[in-house]
């Protein structure tokens, strides 16, 4: 595809709104001054060199990010750094008329120094997982069928914009399953990333680039990928200083190992902190980074095994490491103990491992959350991540112990960017997130509205209503009570109670005639509750005090088991799931009644229909095996079967 429309519907990331006829003087010298230009001209403006409304200057402002100062004569953009003032622009931008009025100085600085985005976009068309795994919005934007898109380098500048638009400033290009192809963009397919870091580069971001662990023996002919071989530490030195050498802002590695079968340093008897060390002590001379992955669990259980937990995997292996990581490895932590479900508690991990520092690990692309077919704004899901104490209310909230934040990417070559045009909306989050850990769902979610579709008030009122609540709507339908997965093995879209019941990946929710769910307890579990530190361990432990929507993840009940809401588990089940379709049922309906431009209108309204067709899918089939299971009727007599 070479002439991809820009599409309206691409505005929500601030990128494309107009300022108005203003005049824009740009103070700045150097490469990134074409691009500031570029992106002050897309915006409307007209550039002066003489008194303007809009000035851009860099300045000493001691952080990465941007000061806004608006005054009679004019607002002026001061930041540190080029990135700094892009940034600055689209604040601008996203503040509107606002920006132009007198008023007090804005002086905006990013919560975590790195806001990234992971790509699992593969060069070749994977046999199962296509082109990007777990990809909802078409092809990838960077290859097609084994080549590189060159003819679509324009576009991709687009989406670098749109990108920064949101304070994004790394990306990870790559799959983390790296495939053969792909491990060879380390070495005779580097071209390609060269090409791709020019583009991100103008706009301040920096490319990164996932790397198998066996790259050593599948490249350099070794015979081994041991981290301690001084064979071994040599190819991947000498291999990234030519990285470094034609990148010279390469932003680093992130590796996937010893996990779902991609190789690692297990094999080798050495530990994961050997293997995230040999590659940094590869990249610290050039400034670069190790992302290394802490999703590392047995995907070979035996169901039979009740004492195995998957969920207490990444704690066993990564916090006895703790201290052990080099200062330029950060160990990315998923944000769940199991796998991007609707709803898991915080991982322990994140709470366990001072001395270490850590990336949270979100899942933008909706693998679990509706495939980009359901409406699902997740902002509110990271919120109460990132508010999460794990010691308590006088203890640092998630957003204050970890060093970073990363998003896998839900973008790809779809003319919406994002296969569901609702969706953009999460990417605009995480990036706001990343930037201001503290902005309130609600308030993000307006700005995105607003820059997306101008509404008036009754459009607003509408998508508010629409999206505010769509995660607790999606929550409400699927997997009851934290329990999670019941979904089609394979590629996770719709409903199967059992679909991962006897399989060997440690997701299961061992429903049987007299109850459901997992016993994590200490007492009688496989101990995970206890991996918190005080107070949620004994609240994670303790029956009555466990949150009702965490309840199976973590104890086993009977379904007449009454929840802190008054209701028994059974009816719970059943009044959630029929509530989850009317909700979608009147999304629907508020949605038909928009009047928004009509290629968004459109498909849109043909996505909520699969909606409510899904949700009344999963609605039959959750209700109706834990009926057949319980054999317990629904207490207001609703239609079962
Ligand atoms: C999930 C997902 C995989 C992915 C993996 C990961 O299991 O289904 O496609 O590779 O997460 O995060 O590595």
């Amino acid at each position: 595809m070479t002439n991809v429309s820009v599409h309206p519907a691409w505005l929500p990331a601030g990128a494309w709104r107009p300022i108005g006829s203003r005049r824009v003087r740009v103070d700045v010298s150097g490469t990134v001054r074409d691009e500031i230009e570029a992106a002050c001209a897309a915006h409307g403006g007209e550039l002066t060199d003489a008194g303007a409304d809009l000035t851009l200057r860099l300045s000493e402002t001691g952080h990465d990010g941007y000061a806004i100062t608006r005054a009679e004569h004019g607002t002026t953009v001061t930041a540190a750094t080029h990135a700094g003032l892009l940034h600055g622009l689209f604040a601008v931008v996203r503040m509107g008329e606002s920006a132009f009025t007198p008023g007090p100085r804005v002086d905006s600085a990013p919560a975590f120094p790195r806001r990234m985005l992971d790509h699992w976009d593969n060069i070749d068309v994977h046999p199962v997982m296509g082109q990007v795994e777990r990809g909802y919005a078409g092809g990838s934007l960077f290859w097609s069928a084994g080549t590189l898109r060159a003819a679509d380098l324009p576009r991709i500048g687009d989406y670098a914009r749109l990108l920064a638009g949101v304070g994004i400033n790394a990306v990870a290009l790559n799959n983390v399953n790296v495939h053969a192809t792909e491990a060879r963009l380390l070495t005779d397919r580097l071209p390609e990333m060269v090409l791709l870091a020019q583009v991100f580069r103008r706009y301040g971001i920096r490319v990164h680039l996932a790397v198998t662990f066996a790259a050593p023996m599948l490249l350099g002919g070794l015979d081994t990928a041991d981290p301690l071989d001084p064979a071994v530490r040599a190819w991947w030195a000498m291999t990234l200083a030519g990285v470094c050498e034609l990148i010279p802002d390469f932003g680093g590695v992130l590796v996937k190992a010893d996990s779902e079968g991609r190789p690692g340093p297990f094999a080798y008897g050495r530990t994961h902190a050997d293997g995230a060390n040999m590659l940094a002590e590869a990249l610290a001379p050039h400034g670069g980074t190790v992302h290394w992955r802490a999703f590392v669990y047995d995907h070979r259980q035996d169901w039979r095994d009740r004492s195995t937990d998957r969920a207490r995997a990444a704690h066993d292996h990564f916090t006895p490491l703790d201290g052990a990581f080099a200062d330029n490895v950060i160990v990315q932590v998923k944000h769940g103990p199991m796998d991007f479900q609707p709803r898991e508690p915080v991982s322990p991990v994140l709470a366990a491992m001072p001395r270490t520092r850590l990336a949270l690990e979100l899942q933008a692309t909706q693998e679990y959350t509706g495939q980009q077919r359901h409406v699902c704004y997740l902002a509110p899901m990271w919120s109460e991540i990132l508010a999460f104490r794990p010691r308590g209310d006088d203890g640092p909230p998630i957003a204050g112990t970890v060093a970073e934040m990363v998003a896998v990417a839900n973008t790809g070559d779809d003319p919406f960017w994002t296969g569901h045009p609702l969706a953009q909306a999460n990417l605009y989050a995480f990036g706001r997130l990343a930037w201001d850990p503290t902005l309130a769902p609600g308030e993000i979610l307006d700005e995105w509205i607003t820059l997306t579709f101008e509404p008036d008030d009754g459009t607003r009122e509408a998508l508010h209503a629409i999206m505010d609540g769509s995660w607790r709507t999606y929550e409400s339908y699927t997997a009851p009570l934290g329990v999670g997965f019941m979904v089609r093995p394979g590629h996770h879209y719709g409903p199967d109670v059992d679909g991962y019941e006897y399989t060997p990946w440690g997701t299961y929710h061992f429903a049987d005639r007299d109850g459901v769910g997992v016993d994590r307890t200490v007492a009688s579990g496989t101990g995970f509750a206890g991996l918190y530190p005080y107070p949620w361990d004994r609240v994670f432990e303790s029956l009555t005090d466990c949150p009702d929507e965490l309840l199976l993840f973590m104890h086993h009940v009977p379904y007449t088991h009454v929840l802190r809401s008054g209701r028994t588990v059974i009816q719970h089940i059943y009044d959630t799931h029929f509530d989850g379709v009317a909700a979608v049922e009147a999304m629907r309906e508020r949605w038909r009644r928009l009047r928004i431009a009509p290629d968004v209108h459109a498909r849109v309204a043909a996505l909520l229909d699969e909606q409510v067709r899904s949700a009344i899918e999963w609605r039959d089939q959750i209700n109706t095996y834990f009926f057949r299971k319980s054999g317990i009727g629904d207490a207001h007599g609703r239609m079962i079967y």
